[in-house]
């Protein structure tokens, strides 16, 4: 843990940290934590210093009220590596929500980023009708609790195949979406719900960009993910057969390979 302390907004912030060099920062999705990582953490440790943060409301980081914004998550990453005085450049990777602020973190802090991964994530801002669904589904957790967000969700997380064969996954994924607090949830939600359109962004990341998406996503479909890749000067897309939206998780030896080849071809450290 972490005291995350600016002026009023002061926090306990957990983390999970392998300690090596580069640095690798794993953000995850909504309403996850960086337990969605274990499988990156236990196997990437070997090459990189993975950090995987809980972002606030999440995981084992306290539960601020919100509101919670992409800038104010971007920059709550940006000061635990540098309380963590990680080298620099280091790389950047996002799942989903996480993506959204990756992108965030890239406008704030592109000097210090040497590679960014997006994985099941999108360039493009929420619809009117996505806004609406967001704040429906805040009220949903406020008065029924984040279960209630579990069940809407989970089976729109994972691919079919994944749902219906991998109960232990489908298992860890729900303890995980069920951990987030109430505040997590709808801090989430808004940031979500609020965040800027990243589509301008993609034509000026002058770093490699390697955008890994499941070819069984229900959230943000496979196209694009295709279009996001193409709009980016350095962008390269390793699509992950037989995964949802958590293509880590769901195909773990895949991602990491993907993850491992990104990573020697940056030859960050060296
Ligand atoms: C996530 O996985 O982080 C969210 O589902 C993304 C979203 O709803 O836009």
């Amino acid at each position: 843990m972490i005291n995350h302390n600016h002026d009023e907004d002061d926090f306990m912030m957990a983390f999970q940290d392998s300690c090596d060099q580069p640095a690798l920062l794993l953000i995850h999705g909504f309403p996850l934590s960086s337990n969605l990582w274990i499988p990156q953490i236990d196997d990437l440790s070997n090459f990189v210093r993975v950090i995987a943060p809980d972002l606030r409301g999440h995981g084992r980081s306290d539960a601020v009220s919100g509101p919670y914004s992409v800038e104010m998550l971007a920059d709550d990453c940006a000061d635990l590596l540098s309380s963590l005085n990680v080298s620099t450049p280091f790389v950047v990777c996002g799942l989903s929500l996480g993506g959204y602020v990756a992108f965030e973190f890239y406008r704030r802090y592109q000097e210090y980023i040497g590679g960014l991964i997006l994985t099941a994530t999108r360039a493009i801002p929420d619809s009117e009708e996505g806004k609406a669904n967001r704040d429906k589904m805040a009220d949903a957790a406020r008065q029924q609790g984040v279960t209630a967000v579990t069940q809407a969700m989970l089976p729109k997380l994972l691919a079919p195949a994944t749902y219906e064969n991998d109960a232990e996954l489908v298992e860890f994924v729900a303890e995980m979406m069920n951990d987030t607090s109430v505040a997590g949830v709808i801090g989430g939600l808004a940031a979500m719900r609020d965040r800027p359109d990243s589509t301008p962004t993609l034509a000026e990341i002058d770093v490699p960009v390697l955008v890994i998406h499941g070819d069984a996503d229900q959230i943000v479909p496979l196209v694009e993910a295709e279009a996001m890749a193409a709009a980016i000067p350095n962008g390269k897309l390793v699509v992950i057969p037989n995964a949802g939206h958590l293509p880590n998780l769901e195909q773990p030896d895949a991602f990491n390979d993907a993850v491992i080849d990104f990573l020697e071809s940056l030859a960050l450290g060296e």
